[in-house]
């Protein structure tokens, strides 16, 4: 696969400064890109045990329909959500764009009972325009990841979960409200340790432009003498609850807005949609 996101990398606040002073030396990347696989997976630990994860399957796991088909989690990481939502018993096919990521759910699957791994399929794909064979009986979206897409991102995720869904099947998203007066100031500095040990920084910038919020990270190693020194970014825009709301209702779905619950922080919302007339 072609990594289009390395290429596409935005230019934050802070790469250009850190591009500035490492000349040469430096290379800007998404943060989701194939480039910057390894930072990723280093920081995010996504594979071990995640309380966070197995409060989230549950609540997915209370709003999936009864049935027999499978369930769809699209952008799937290395399996954070994943291995939950199978520990619950479900049948999962789990979507990702990055083949890296799908290379570590598969290696972590290969050492999960041969009955888990009969229930999963992972497979590398682009939650914008996916198609299967089959339907599910629910496809979901992970707290905060429907906003690495942008609008036209968007537009092509409802209709691909469209033609997916069974009859009867719910489209559920975790998605996090926009809050200026939140705690949190508007941009911050972060030490990180990998997995790995080793260091990095991370630089958070948010602001809210219309009706969305967006947060601009860099990540980048402590050393800055680093060579090459991998500058990561990535931007989120994150549409507020409404504007998805509004999107899903043009896109043909009927949908309810909650409290997402479980761990999460009170301002996670799930949006539950469904085929509009499918009852
Ligand atoms: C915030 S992580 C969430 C991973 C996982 N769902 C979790 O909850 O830990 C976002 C994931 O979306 C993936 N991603 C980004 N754009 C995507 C797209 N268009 N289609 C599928 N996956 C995508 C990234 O590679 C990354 O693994």
């Amino acid at each position: 696969m072609s990594d289009q996101l390395a290429q596409d990398a935005v230019r934050t606040t802070r790469a250009d400064v850190l591009l500035a002073s490492a000349g040469e030396r430096g290379i800007l990347c998404d943060y989701y890109s194939e480039t910057a696989a390894e930072i990723y997976r280093d920081i995010m630990d996504d594979e071990g045990e995640d309380p966070a994860a197995s409060s989230e399957a549950e609540v997915f796991a209370s709003h999936i329909p009864a049935g027999s088909a499978p369930v769809l989690e699209l952008a799937a990481g290395a399996g954070r959500l994943t291995f939950p939502l199978l520990d619950l018993g479900l049948e999962v096919t789990a979507l990702e764009l990055s083949a890296k990521m799908v290379a570590t759910l598969r290696t972590r699957l290969a050492e999960a009972p041969a009955e888990v791994q009969a229930r999963c399929t992972a497979v590398v794909g682009d939650m914008a325009d996916f198609a299967f064979d089959e339907q599910f009986r629910a496809v979901i979206i992970s707290p905060g990841t429907i906003a690495v897409l942008d609008d036209a991102g968007r537009a092509g995720l409802y209709a691909s979960v469209r033609k997916h869904l069974a009859p009867g099947g719910q489209f559920l998203v975790g998605v996090g409200q926009q809050n200026p007066s939140k705690a949190e100031p508007l941009e911050r500095f972060q030490d990180l340790t990998g997995e790995s040990g080793r260091k990095y920084m991370l630089h958070h910038e948010r602001w809210f432009p219309g009706d969305e919020e967006v947060h601009d990270i860099t990540i980048y190693p402590a050393d800055e003498a680093a060579d090459p020194f991998l500058i990561c970014t990535h931007r989120m825009r994150i549409p507020n609850m409404d504007r998805i709301v509004r999107e899903c209702e043009a896109a043909g779905f009927d949908v309810t807005v909650q409290p997402f619950a479980g761990k999460l922080p009170e301002d996670v919302l799930l949006l539950k949609a469904s085929l509009r007339g499918d009852s």
